[in-house]
């Protein structure tokens, strides 16, 4: 039904509209040991087509706030919740959701970053496993069993968010500053631009 090869999924049938949906499977990206990690919603269309998490209009506003606190996206882990395509980018299904967790987990205890990163609604209540008000709670630290241990997620809003919403822009700054000082604080050599 479904199977990994290292942190890549390689084949999956486990949710059959999604099968159907999606154009391939969308893996995460990013060092395999990243202090930083990233997860998003799931793919949507630039996504599914390319392969890559957050390759569209998302993608561009976190790799350019990434790059404001000089890091490259090639220095974090980015991922997602689910990694197929819903249909007409609706919300995963609870049951896609629990389908696609026991990948994301695989991934979390690989990578073992320092911090998580959960971007929006969807995976922050997904992986907190509560109710959350991203808005409000953007920026605080909670600590969640997950995979083989417990860990430090951050919430934070979607990059999304600011197109919508130019007021979320302060709310999804501050949470990467805090993302990039715990990232920092770390201390496991996380690369920087300004290095080079
Ligand atoms: N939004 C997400 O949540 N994930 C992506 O990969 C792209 C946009």
């Amino acid at each position: 039904m479904g199977e990994m090869d290292g942190l890549e999924v390689t084949e999956c049938t486990r949710c059959p509209e999604l099968v159907d949906s999606r154009t391939q499977i969308v893996n995460g990206t990013g060092p395999d040991d990243a202090d930083l990690m990233f997860v998003g919603e799931g793919p949507g269309k630039q996504e599914d087509q390319q392969g890559e998490p957050f390759v569209g209009r998302s993608g561009t506003i976190l790799d350019d706030k990434l790059r404001d606190r000089g890091l490259a996206r090639e220095d974090v882990r980015i991922t997602n919740c689910v990694r197929c395509r819903p249909p007409e980018n609706r919300d995963p299904t609870t049951e896609e959701l629990e389908n696609c967790f026991p990948y994301l987990q695989s991934e979390i205890e690989q990578v073992d970053p320092a911090v998580i990163v959960t971007l929006g609604k969807v995976p922050s209540e997904h992986l907190l496993d509560r109710d959350v008000a991203v808005t409000k709670e953007a920026g605080s630290v909670e600590q969640a069993e997950l995979g083989d241990a417990v860990r430090d997620v951050l919430i934070c809003v979607h990059p999304a968010a600011t197109l919508y919403d130019s007021s979320q822009e302060e709310t999804l700054d501050a949470a990467l500053d805090e993302a990039a000082a715990m990232a920092d604080g770390g201390g496991s050599g996380q690369s920087q631009l300004g290095d080079y």
